[in-house]
């Protein structure tokens, strides 16, 4: 097998013939990427607004992340969970601490960190709260974004991630997101867990109404039910704190994190709880051959000392607030709506202008990488390391989009 140096197009034609049609993504083949930018196998530079869904969040390559991997590499990168390794208590320790909690579990991927989340859920239901055998439900709510497993896919409300997919996974409540009253009316004896994103970011940056979650927090503690935090995308500095949940002044039961959480360098993800919550798992019950493997531990523990300084957070605040000021200017220049948190925004474009992925592919010709969502919003979400100078930049080429 021989690597072929290709050019925009061929490159495009050839993972068009070659891989399954999963995705759509924009015409631009990233070749480089460093910090706030990439470029692509032509030589052309582009700001990435995207930051891989905030996987990205201390930009590309960051030089302390690279140097921890590098570090690891010439040491030793995988043992599996049969022995353990010298990166292990190091990095579960520190993210222990950065959530408060007691413990961590350490996965490879936001959907199986989720997934983790739902069987820790279950299993205390059953061995904790008393909940009769195979009847244990968690409430989510409509619009979410939790993954891709057939588990995640079966209490979706997207009919794209969910239609011919089925057998569905039984179990789950679907409640309006924001309805506390929903929430309230959902939970039965058997509710075992609310599992929600803080800020729902696949649905279009939907942030909840003020106290939603303060609320729900009153009610799992009521009713003995588990307060899941779904913070894989919110989380780790992308909205100005550590946790998006912090906004509402609510410490949940079980935070679920993935994606920052591998400095985009190595897929991590993590559950992490107290004793009382993860201890109700034991030995053959769950695992993963490359959880917790040496270099996703040394890159992660990266991450944890990064985040403690809070200086991410505070540049996602500061800068959060330039951007949506920058973009609150352009509501009804072309812009009908803007939501979000810290460097995380979701902008609706006047449906009679153009869709969503139509912005997104004139922004890209204009050098600014971002994604759209349902039809007409755009998410953007630049890694923590952007500058004041990247995103006037960025809001410019959004501004001259609209006025094309
Ligand atoms: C809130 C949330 N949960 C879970 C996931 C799934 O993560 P992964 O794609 O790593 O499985 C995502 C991915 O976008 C997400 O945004």
């Amino acid at each position: 097998m021989t690597t072929v140096e290709f050019r925009t197009p061929e490159a495009l034609a050839e993972a068009e013939r070659w891989t399954a049609h999963n995705y759509h993504p924009l015409p631009v083949v990233v070749a480089e990427a460093d910090g706030a930018w990439v470029t692509d196998v032509d030589g052309r530079r582009y700001l990435d607004f995207l930051a891989g869904y905030s996987a990205l969040n201390f930009g590309h390559r960051h030089p302390g992340l690279v140097a921890a991997a590098h570090a690891q590499l010439d040491r030793v990168t995988l043992t599996s969970r049969a022995f353990v390794h010298d990166q292990f208590a190091t990095f579960c320790r520190g993210l222990a601490e950065l959530c408060g909690k007691d413990l961590v579990l350490p996965m490879n991927t936001g959907a199986e960190a989720v997934e983790t989340a739902i069987k820790v859920a279950r299993k205390w239901g059953y061995r904790v709260k008393g909940v009769a055998d195979e009847r244990a439900e968690i409430i989510v709510a409509d619009g979410n974004f939790h993954g891709r497993t057939t588990t995640i896919v079966s209490f979706s409300t997207d009919p794209e991630a969910r239609a011919d997919f089925g057998p569905y996974t039984p179990g789950f409540v679907v409640v309006p997101y924001g309805d506390l009253e929903a929430v309230r009316a959902a939970i039965t004896p058997n509710t075992v867990a609310v599992l929600m994103e803080p800020i729902q970011g696949e649905a279009g940056v939907l942030v909840p109404p003020a106290g939603f979650f303060a609320g729900v927090r009153e009610l799992c503690t009521e009713q003995n039910v588990l307060m899941i935090a779904d913070e894989i995308q919110s989380g780790l500095g992308r909205t100005g704190r550590t946790f998006a949940i912090e906004h509402e002044g609510v410490v949940p039961d079980m935070y679920v994190l993935g994606k920052a959480l591998g400095g985009g360098i190595v897929p991590v993800s993590a559950v992490a709880a107290d004793r009382d919550v993860l201890g109700v798992l034991r030995p053959g019950e769950h695992g993963s051959t490359f959880g917790g493997n040496p270099l996703a531990c040394a890159v992660g523990a990266e991450v944890v000392r990064l985040l403690s300084t809070g200086e991410f957070q505070e540049r996602s605040e500061r800068l959060g607030s330039r951007l949506h000021a920058g973009l609150e200017a352009l509501i009804g220049k072309g812009v009908v709506a803007v939501r979000g948190r810290g460097l995380w925004a979701g902008v609706d474009i006047d449906p009679a202008l153009m869709t969503g992925r139509q912005a997104c592919e004139r922004l890209a010709e204009r050098g600014v990488l971002a994604k759209d969502t349902h039809g007409s919003t755009i998410r953007l979400a630049p890694p923590l390391v952007v500058t004041e100078a990247d995103l006037d930049h960025a809001l410019a080429q959004l501004a001259a989009v609209l006025n094309s």
